[in-house]
């Protein structure tokens, strides 16, 4: 059976763009792949953060992640931080990475750019990604298209440390999903919709409200054209919309344009439909909500089931990169 793994941070809300590009293929591979799901705490911390907001959005995210339907018996799911072997593989791929590699990631760009304090943690953060992804034996990484860079080097540093060391990582694939894998911001449709956006009109959260769903589609910015039709590059901000209803609805863009004339009825029909895709997962989020300490024991199996995975191959990678054993 094919091994899946993937991570989230818990930073900022989670989003619609997180659901689409990610969290609805995660879904679906617990019942094909033996699938193992982490909320990356630890990657959080590579900006800045206030401790008791890291502590209840780690939580949360893991309630999200089990209210959009993750399950407990038929996949992983545990917080990166509850194990020490994330962070010691870390250390092990900074040194297999190199520093041009690391320079030419594009998130470090976006991220470093103007920030008052840029941390050597956000620098390093692909090798950390890279441990968390090789210390399953991976196949499979479902995850969004901005994510693809960072599997590439994940790869990258599999096939090196394999050549130099012998045969220690399976090398891992992506899987972006044919819709939804990069949902724009609604206000901004060139760029990404993104957490650190929170609450803009922009970002649909997965716990927004009809009402306000409502209102950011109906706000959402268009062009000044008539035509409904799917050009991403020509119409960014209809082509965003017939997106995000064809995933919302299981068919392509162009599908899903198929008897819409005009952008008002566009928009409706993309809030409907959405608002539809996330009544459900609100409701199992709010029950989870009520209960941190069932939460919390099931990201404590989830976390044992990972450690028994994860330390055999650390064991493997230090006994073949020549580290004297432990007795
Ligand atoms: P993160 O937390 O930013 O995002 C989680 C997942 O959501 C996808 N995503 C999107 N998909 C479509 N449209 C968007 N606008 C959009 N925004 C986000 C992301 O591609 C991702 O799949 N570095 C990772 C977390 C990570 C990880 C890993 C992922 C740490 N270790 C190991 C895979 C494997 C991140 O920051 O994702």
């Amino acid at each position: 059976m094919a091994r899946v793994f993937s991570g989230i941070k818990p930073t900022g809300s989670v989003h619609l763009g997180n659901l689409l590009g990610a969290l609805r293929n995660w879904v679906a591979m617990q019942d094909e792949a033996d699938a193992v799901y982490c909320v990356v705490d630890l990657h959080a911390l590579t900006v800045p953060h206030d401790p008791d907001e890291l502590r209840a959005a780690t939580r949360s995210l893991a309630q999200v992640l089990f209210a959009v339907g993750l399950d407990p018996d038929r996949s992983t799911v545990f917080v990166q931080g509850h194990l020490t072997e994330h962070a010691e593989c870390a250390w092990i791929m900074e040194c297999t990475a190199s520093f041009g590699e690391l320079r030419r990631m594009t998130q470090f760009k976006d991220k470093s750019d103007g920030a008052d304090f840029v941390s050597g943690g956000l620098f390093t953060y692909p090798a950390l990604q890279a441990a968390d992804i090789l210390l399953y034996d991976t196949d499979q990484v479902p995850v969004g298209e901005d994510q693809r860079q960072h599997i590439e080097l994940a790869r990258d540093i599999a096939v090196r440390f394999n050549g130099r060391y012998g045969e220690t990582f399976v090398v891992p694939e992506a899987v972006i999903p044919p819709a939804g894998a990069r949902v724009m911001d609604l206000q901004h449709p060139e760029n990404k919709m993104s957490k650190s956006d929170d609450g803009a009109a922009g970002t649909i959260l997965l716990l927004d409200d009809p009402a306000a769903i409502d209102r950011k589609f109906k706000r959402a910015v268009t062009d000044s054209e008539t035509e409904v039709r799917y050009d991403p590059a020509g119409k960014p901000g209809v082509s965003n919309l017939l997106s995000i209803l064809g995933a919302a609805t299981g068919r392509s863009p162009a599908e899903a344009a198929v008897g819409i004339e005009r952008y008002g009825d566009l928009k409706a029909a993309t809030a409907e439909a959405v608002i539809e895709v996330l009544r459900p997962v609100q409701e199992r989020y709010h029950e989870l909500a009520a209960d941190p300490a069932e939460t919390d024991r099931l990201l404590a199996v989830g976390a044992d089931k990972a450690r028994a995975v994860a330390s055999a191959t650390l064991d493997r990678v230090r006994t073949n990169l020549g580290l004297l054993p432990r007795t």
